[in-house]
């Protein structure tokens, strides 16, 4: 199976950092299954995409929208002639910090299979689901609205284990990833990949990949640092 190691850099590499990190990323003891894909902020895609080896390109978002009067926004189009064959839609911190709701992130994800791109649907509970025992509800509800009629990727990224050091247990990820695929298969799409997002480090990443359940690892912060990066592709 496929296992997914997607590197989110958000919005935090500059020109000279990645120009570094390109350099020294290695590929060397990377298992065959491993898939890798990059995802840089937008004026940084061409960038990675000259030195991109053994990895795929991917974008951290694009707009709801068909080429158009849209300032500041970029298409889907745009990002598939730049080379980027994956799009991150619905992080959560889009979801939080832009206000983007799930009919948003669903016309997203439509906007790059129109491109033939694949879309990487991020999906999580907040703390305060999480500790009103509401986290299947909600995940289902926020799963069932953001869905693309295609194929696509899901992430599951609980908000509360971004950026925090916090991971859930190995047991809850494979439970929550079981509750998924169940919805999943219910809509006819069961054999959607489900990775897991949320404080993922080179010291937890073979335990996490090591679950069926889980497809591949979303990663923030550990993602900036090269050898950090390249010891999380080797798994
Ligand atoms: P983190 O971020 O690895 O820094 O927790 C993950 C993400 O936001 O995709």
């Amino acid at each position: 199976m496929t296992k997914y190691i997607i590197a989110n850099w958000k919005m935090r590499m500059g020109v000279a950092e990645a120009k570094d990190f390109m350099e020294q990323l290695s590929f060397e003891e990377m298992p065959e299954n491993h898939q890798v894909i990059l995802c840089p902020p937008f004026p940084l895609l061409g960038l990675v995409q000259e030195h991109i080896k053994a990895a795929h390109l991917g974008a951290q978002d694009c707009s709801a929208h068909d080429l158009g009067p849209f300032t500041g926004d970029v298409s889907a189009k745009l990002l598939c002639e730049m080379g980027c064959r994956y799009v991150i839609v619905g992080h959560s911190e889009r979801r939080h910090a832009f206000g983007e709701d799930s009919a948003t992130v669903r016309a997203k994800a439509h906007r790059a299979l129109d491109e033939k791109m694949i879309p990487i649907v991020c999906i999580g509970e907040t703390k305060e689901v999480k500790q009103a025992g509401e986290t299947h509800a909600f995940l289902r509800k926020q799963l069932e609205a953001s869905l693309p009629d295609q194929d696509f990727i899901l992430a599951y990224e609980p908000v509360w284990a971004i950026g925090t050091g916090e991971v859930p247990s190995l047991e809850d990820i494979a439970s929550i990833h079981g509750a998924l695929k169940s919805v999943l298969t219910h809509h006819g799409k069961g054999h959607t990949p489900i990775l897991y997002g949320g404080s993922v480090t080179a010291q937890n990443v073979s335990d996490i990949l090591s679950l069926d359940a889980v497809s591949g690892v979303l990663v923030g912060s550990a993602s900036l640092d090269p050898e950090s990066f390249s010891n999380i592709m080797r798994g």
